[in-house]
């Protein structure tokens, strides 16, 4: 069985119709109808129902289209990851979330590029799902994020775990606990989420805090981004829920308190190919650690 069996076979499931799927492939009918055949003799088993129109899997054919199909995506994948490995020689481009920039990054970027000045290292901001498909298609080559979903091209290390803080404008009634606030004490406060779109995102992160702690809040508002959330709550709108690392962007008008329940942390995520064993990988990670040390950060180094 060839990988194209498994392209032509997918095309054929998808349009339910072979003259749509020889279209699709920019080939004639007949070589498609037999290369449909020559697929079902390797197997030895029905894939199509014969004379079902449109089209219809067996079983048989509804389970090989499940697997055909992540299967065909890992070769792009593995296409596109070689090609990005191949060229990685003196390049570093890295996705980031938001928040970064205002705790660690700026601090880790500079330790690795004092270390390998002879690197180009790019920097684009990104949310964490952006940045998965962003290593997938070779357009970064490591991502510092948030959340962690699971992928099985991609490779994970967690950081470590950041605290979540409230963000108010000054006066707010909370303001006086400087000692911190309960999840439970934020429930009827308008709320805004950050970054709306795409999901799961921080957002997410967020409320899931409060649904672990069985809490519903009252009025929830999404917006675009962090910069937008830290601003209306400048201007009285609503409260946001920030890691700590935010506090850096010195927004006027915010002051920030920790939250106190035990599980209202942010992981920081390091995700690279999953075969990309490249050195500028290692020293990169090698610059995180060193600040971390400087710092006198607690960190976990823990593969996901
Ligand atoms: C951190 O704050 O721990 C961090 C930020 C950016 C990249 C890596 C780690």
């Amino acid at each position: 069985m060839e990988l194209r069996h498994l392209r032509y076979f997918v095309a054929v499931a998808e349009e339910r119709n072979f003259t749509r799927a020889a279209e699709r492939l920019h080939i004639a009918q007949p070589p498609l109808s037999r290369q449909m055949q020559q697929l079902e003799e390797t197997l030895g088993v029905v894939l199509i129902e014969k004379g079902s129109r449109p089209l219809r899997l067996t079983e048989a054919g509804q389970f090989f289209l499940a697997h055909a199909k992540p299967l065909l995506e890992q070769v792009r994948d593995l296409k596109s990851m070689t090609q990005r490995v191949g060229k990685l020689e003196r390049t570093l481009t890295a996705g980031f979330v938001a928040s970064t920039l205002y705790g660690l990054l700026p601090d880790i970027i500079r330790r690795y590029r004092e270390r390998h000045p002879e690197v180009e290292v790019t920097l684009h901001e990104m949310t964490t799902v952006e940045q998965l498909k962003a290593l997938k298609e070779g357009r970064i080559d490591v991502g510092f994020g948030r959340l962690k979903s699971e992928d099985p091209s991609i490779r994970r290390i967690l950081l470590r775990d950041e605290r979540m803080v409230v963000a108010l404008s000054p006066g707010h009634r909370l303001s006086e606990k400087e000692e911190g606030v309960k999840l439970m004490e934020l429930i009827h406060e308008p709320l805004l989420v950050y970054p709306k779109s795409p999901r799961p995102s921080f957002a997410d992160q967020v409320l899931a805090a409060f649904s672990t702690a069985h809490l519903t809040p009252d009025h929830v508002t999404e917006v675009r981004e962090l910069q937008i959330a830290m601003g209306l709550v400048a201007a009285g709108q609503g409260i946001s829920i920030v890691p700590e690392s935010v506090q850096g962007m010195h927004q006027r008008n915010v002051l920030y308190r920790p939250i106190q329940d035990k599980h209202a942390f942010s992981p920081i995520l390091f995700s690279v190919r999953h075969m990309d064993r490249s050195p500028e990988l290692q020293n990169m990670l090698a610059a995180v650690y060193s600040v971390y040390d400087d710092l006198g950060i607690a960190y976990v180094e823990e593969a996901l």
